[in-house]
């Protein structure tokens, strides 16, 4: 497995000439970011070696260097899903690899279903904890010392970053939400009884990624910033038919108010 890991992370050194401390995760509603990246090299993923290839729709696969906002970032557009099939260890295969990098500081997005009746479709909430709701856990195993066998949750998602971002969407007029982002592993979305549960359990809303990716960042010791475009809502009374084709969509449109404030972001973090 560390071989693996080192492998790509050699391979990917030698192609390269940048060494971006900061990655970000082209999840859905930020996926149009990348245009905003002015790209030094590009790989898919297929060329690096170990390194898995995604398969669901609307995620390409490919690992972007170059710069945003007058800094060097590394960018992931086309995650691995723990539905697709894949194994904990290949999900967050690429969070080693970026370990093995150099990254320091992983910023992640994702669509999700809101549980709290105040949330309203469109709205980009930050993530400030997460719930651990997927049937494996990615550290199972032999433990990698990059960081203890029993890591400590209690600050999943940075402090300092959750402030930055209060402050640009306050300086921007960004309507903003806060709150625990709960991972189930999907693809089905939620009953209204799951959804009621989730809520009840402590989760604002509820999705299909991330905190895997998370949990292993925080174990590399990266700093974490995460957001969610709420594309739905899983609130008693406001629960319609949801499919793949809305999620996408109502991600899409906030993707420019989305993309501003990360672009920020990286203009202080990187
Ligand atoms: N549930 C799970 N995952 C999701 C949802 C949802 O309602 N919306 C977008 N991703």
């Amino acid at each position: 497995m560390l071989e693996k890991i080192q492998d790509s992370a050699s391979w990917l050194l030698s192609h390269t000439q940048l060494r971006p401390t900061t990655v970000i995760v082209l999840g859905t509603g930020l996926g149009r970011l990348a245009d905003e990246i002015e790209i030094i090299d590009e790989f898919p993923y297929h060329v690096i070696p170990n390194f898995p290839v995604s398969t669901v729709e609307g995620h390409k696969g490919k690992l972007i260097f170059g710069h945003l906002g007058g800094k060097e970032v590394m960018a992931l557009d086309g995650r691995f899903h723990y539905y697709e099939g894949y194994d904990m260890k290949t999900v967050t295969f690429p969070i080693r690899v970026m370990r093995e990098l150099g990254i320091k500081n992983y910023v992640v997005s994702n669509a999700a279903g809101g549980t709290n009746p105040e949330f309203r479709i469109g709205d980009i909430m930050l993530i400030v904890d997460h719930i651990n709701f997927m049937p494996e856990h990615p550290l199972r195993g032999k433990n990698i010392d990059y960081g203890p066998r029993f890591p400590d949750m209690s600050q999943a998602y940075d402090r300092e970053y959750l402030d930055m971002a209060r402050e640009i969407a306050a300086k921007d007029n960004i309507r903003l939400v806060e709150g625990v982002y709960l991972a189930t592993s999907g693809p089905t979305f939620e009953t209204p009884a799951e959804y009621r549960m989730f809520h009840r359990l402590g989760a604002d809303a509820v999705g299909m990624s991330t905190v895997p990716e998370v949990i292993v960042a925080r174990h590399c010791g990266m700093r974490v910033f995460g957001m969610s475009v709420i594309t739905d809502l899983g609130v008693d009374g406001k629960i319609v038919q949801v499919s793949h084709e809305e999620v996408q969509r109502a991600a899409d449109a906030v993707q420019p108010i989305m993309a501003n404030l990360v672009r920020k972001m990286i203009e202080r973090i990187a």
